[in-house]
């Protein structure tokens, strides 16, 4: 038996995806040989209601220095953390005066920076340091640091309390979620805060997108699981928000029990999810029969368009790829090679399956007859910017919503 993350129950696992590299490890040729693996096995807690991982790699081998996720290549998601930032200033923190805000996982500053233009005081938190020297460049305030809580008494300590903290695409990504919830307590004023988002288990069940299960996220949240754990520090879920990100994102506002008024989509959200079974155990092994027969037909069809002769590229190299590549057993036999745009993952090779990551130039320079699309969450910004493929007869492999040729 292992114990739920969350809270401490006894649960079971319903799955294992095999043994899975780092998702965002992307390699040279000469460390193939050290290259880390381990067992990536999922599990359901029927007591909170979280989703988690059962074993996750060591928070140093995912976040460091060589950092390879840039937030800033993707222009959609500029626009929606603007979006997000105006959110938190002119409905939350509007009336405050000298409002501080605090960002963990603030990556290369794609959020802060908003902030910083407005001329608000802001902090960003990031244990990854490359990531964090170009937000630095950016003008956004930031230290190279694991948030928890002894580092949110350092902050208050210089800074004084915070009236929002705000996380997109972290909070999943980790397992010490009471010292992150204490830190989040002890940095925020009695009347401020938190909101963040992350990929939607939600979403993830509907759609089969198991690949949003990897080293980094350790959960998949929904509000009924949200709400569990932080329930138990005395905060409460006082509003959701669906978001079209990554596929399909909540984002969740929290704020300390009382302190401000819970919205009625709260309520309607925790119906929802009971209608779809997001509460049973039951669901996940429909979950687990759903990506077993996506493996196969995947497989099948990448199998069809090699044996006309088709040449496959993978398009845009994301972590989530590398559930896809190695879950499915894709080798550079089916795909020759994926573009990618981000430069530190150019030149290298996909974690576990070893696919040759090239630049968008050299796809563009030579089209292959069939791209497979790995980052279907930029599908629009990608599709607009690849109308010569289009027009080259280049075809689309996709899987999402459901696993076509177009
Ligand atoms: N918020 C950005 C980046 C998400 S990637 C976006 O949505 O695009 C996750 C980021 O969280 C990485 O930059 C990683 O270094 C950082 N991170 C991981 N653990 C952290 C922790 N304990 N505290 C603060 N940041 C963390
Ligand atoms: P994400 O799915 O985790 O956001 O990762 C996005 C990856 O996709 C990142 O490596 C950059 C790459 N990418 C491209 O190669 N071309 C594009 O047009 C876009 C939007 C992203
Ligand atoms: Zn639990």
């Amino acid at each position: 038996m292992t114990k739920c993350l969350s809270c401490g129950s006894d649960i079971e696992k319903f799955m294992s995806f095999g043994k899975m590299p780092i998702a965002n490890g992307f390699l040279k040729k000469e460390q193939f040989d050290d290259e880390y693996f381990f067992e990536m096995e999922v599990g359901f807690c029927s007591e909170c209601k979280m989703f988690q991982l059962i074993n996750q790699p060591e928070r140093e081998q995912m976040f460091n220095e060589n950092y390879a996720f840039f937030s800033g290549t993707s222009k959609f998601m500029g626009e929606h953390f603007k979006e997000f930032a105006e959110h938190v200033r002119d409905d939350l923190v509007l009336e405050k005066e000298d409002p501080f805000i605090v960002e963990i996982g603030s990556n290369d500053g794609i959020m802060l920076k908003n902030f910083s233009q407005w001329g608000i005081r802001h902090l960003g938190v990031d244990p990854s340091s490359n990531v964090a020297e170009v937000a630095r460049a950016n003008g956004v305030r930031s230290i190279v640091e694991f948030f928890d809580k002894e580092c949110a008494e350092k902050i208050v300590a210089e800074d004084g309390n915070a009236d929002a903290f705000i996380a997109a695409n972290v909070m999943c990504h980790i397992p010490y979620m009471d010292s992150i919830i204490e830190g989040i307590k002890v940095l925020l004023k009695s009347d401020g805060v938190a909101v963040f988002e992350d990929p939607y288990l939600g979403s993830v069940i509907e759609k089969t997108t198991f690949d949003q299960i990897y080293d980094e996220h350790v959960f998949l949240f929904s509000a009924l699981s949200i709400s569990n754990l932080f329930e138990t520090h005395g905060m409460e879920l006082i509003d959701v928000e669906p978001q079209e990100t990554h596929g399909g994102s909540m984002r969740y506002v929290l704020a300390n029990k009382g302190m401000r008024e819970v919205s009625p989509n709260v309520a309607a959200i925790f119906n929802k999810e009971r209608q779809i079974g997001l509460d049973k155990t039951e669901t996940f092994l429909i979950f687990k029969k759903n990506c077993e027969d996506f493996k196969e037909k995947l497989n099948d069809l990448i199998k069809e368009v090699r044996g006309k002769g088709g040449k496959i590229a993978g398009y845009a190299a994301t972590s989530k790829s590398t559930t896809i590549i190695n879950y499915c057993g894709i080798t550079t036999e089916d795909i020759e090679y994926i573009c990618d745009t981000t430069p530190i993952k150019q030149g290298k090779f996909s974690p576990g399956a070893h696919i040759p990551v090239k630049a968008h130039e050299d796809f563009q320079k030579d089209y292959p007859e069939y791209a497979l699309l790995f980052g279907y969450n930029h599908e629009k910004e990608i599709m607009a910017k690849e109308e010569g493929f289009m027009n080259s007869g280049g075809k689309w492999i996709v899987y999402v919503p459901e696993i076509m040729v177009k």
